[in-house]
């Protein structure tokens, strides 16, 4: 018997590893559930239909969601009626494997699959297993969210106990799918497919929808978003449409306060995108750029298709445009054959660009990709040594960077209110405690004077002016 049929209304729990892409799959897998009748459980235990979003970009990402599933085999031996369903990129790779290998594994679902969930989840009987991992011809269906209705609640319930429930005002936009670089140590063009860019209209329609019901902030994500139309026709006519007209589009929607994006391959990054910080008003000055090395020869191997000195030019570029931005970047240390003399270029890198922040990890071998074959592999003992020393230095530069904003009167978009303030986010995207309350909700944008900066997070106080209660 099926789940549907079993109960009037049968509860999901969804469980995310990974990256920024599999958080907003997990948002679509929900939704899609709940339109079926479907309600969120908040434990696990308590599900009927347990989803396992999984990631394989590296290998302790993976391990994480696989110590997961083993935890769960014991779950379903005490609620035989639980249905388990694997996604993601581990789900991609593996597909009908896993079931074999994880018998209380129900259904497997491949990355671009997402769609086809709330149907296979109806027909499943708990007597056969399911793996679905197609990747031909992939379109990325028009997909419009739903939100709770605008401003569920008028905070000047501030001091109201317990405090309101949350309102949601950012969301993550997907652009694009899959990548075709074939960096020589990634997974993703092998999980997440060829690079197919979402049709402009379907883009805007979710944007709008997105404003319409209450959202302050959006970020566009995509694997390589710099690509954006460049393999597949995005608009009607079939004309050339770039990423940076997209961002113009979206950031003229009425009523959107903070425009984002995520993530870029410097290999694609124009001249015209830079220029965009510099010229749209709620574009924030952030950017991850991932550099993964400072050496010429690494990158090289890696198959990243540009060099130190274009990522330092490209870097100069940014600042021209916007002096405020704050970079941050990914790192691999102990890519296969870097030498001593690799590692200082990229920490050389580091003190040259000084990132506001950074990943950094240590190279793991991902099956089927071509650094997995590479000789020299780097010794565990090095690879740790070398990611301690970026990491230590990063944290350096972190507080040094942070230690600017101190004095300053920045715009802070509210996240949440807590027992003795607020916590929000500057443009540049750090978190802000906040002495005070102020009549607001999130993703409402005050003015905070910054007089304490940490490592991870700055504090500050609302302007005397914004005081609750003040004249
Ligand atoms: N080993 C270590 N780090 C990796 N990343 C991707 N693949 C690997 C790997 N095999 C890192 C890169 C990428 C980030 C998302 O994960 O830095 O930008
Ligand atoms: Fe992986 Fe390279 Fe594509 Fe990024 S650009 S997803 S690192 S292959």
């Amino acid at each position: 018997m099926s789940i549907i049929d079993n109960k009037k209304q049968p509860s999901f729990h969804i469980r995310t590893f990974g990256c920024q892409m599999n958080d907003r799959d997990s948002e679509i897998m929900g939704q899609l559930l709940a339109e079926q009748g479907y309600v969120e459980s908040m434990e696990i235990e308590d599900a009927d239909v347990v989803i396992v979003n999984t990631c394989s970009i590296r290998a302790k990402a993976e391990q994480k969601a696989m110590s997961l599933l083993g935890a769960l085999r014991k779950a379903k031996k005490s609620r035989p009626g639980m249905r388990i369903c694997v996604a993601g990129c581990v789900a991609q790779q593996e597909g009908l494997e896993l079931c074999e290998r994880m018998s209380h594994v129900d259904l497997v679902l491949g990355t671009q699959n997402l769609y086809a969930l709330a149907d296979l989840l109806k027909n499943l009987d708990g007597t056969q297993k399911v793996a679905i991992t197609l990747s031909d011809a992939y379109e990325i269906p028009a997909f419009i969210p739903t939100l709770p209705a605008i401003r569920e609640y008028s905070v000047d319930q501030i001091d109201s106990n317990p405090a309101p429930a949350s309102h949601p005002f950012r969301k993550f936009l997907t652009i694009m799918q899959g990548c075709n670089n074939f960096c020589t140590y990634c997974v993703v063009p092998y999980t997440r497919g060829r690079e197919v860019s979402r049709k402009v209209k379907d883009i805007l329609d979710e944007a709008h929808a997105l404003v319409d019901a209450g959202i302050s902030e959006i970020t566009l994500l995509g694997q390589n978003v710099n690509s954006y139309g460049r393999t597949n026709s995005v608009t009607p006519d079939g004309g050339s449409y770039s990423f940076s007209q997209l961002l113009r589009e979206v950031a003229a929607i009425q009523g959107l306060k903070r425009l984002r994006f995520t993530t870029s391959n410097p290999k694609d990054l124009s001249s015209e995108l830079m220029r965009c910080f510099g010229e749209i008003a709620i574009l924030c000055p952030q950017f991850h750029l991932p550099v993964q090395s400072g050496s010429n020869a690494v990158l090289s191997r890696m198959n990243r298709k540009y060099t130190r000195e274009l990522y330092l030019q490209q870097v100069k570029e940014l600042r021209s445009f916007r002096p405020d931005i704050a970079l941050s970047t990914d790192v691999i240390v102990g890519f296969p054959g870097e030498s001593d003399a690799d590692f200082e270029q990229t920490m050389e890198l580091l003190e040259e660009v000084r990132f506001h922040s950074s990943f950094s990890f240590k190279y793991s071998d991902r099956p089927g990709t071509r650094s997995a074959d590479f000789a020299d592999k780097v010794e565990e003992l090095v690879k740790s040594e070398r990611l301690t020393r970026f990491q230590h230095r990063q944290d350096e530069i972190c507080l040094e960077q942070n230690l600017l904003y101190v004095g300053k009167v920045l715009p802070v978009m509210i996240e949440k209110l807590t027992q003795d303030g607020m916590v929000g986010r500057t443009e540049s995207n750090h978190i802000v405690h906040i002495e005070g309350k102020i009549a607001c909700i999130p993703g409402d944008i005050t003015s905070v004077t910054i007089h304490h900066a940490g490592r991870h997070s700055l504090n500050g106080r609302l302007n005397s002016t914004q005081q609750k209660g003040a004249a």
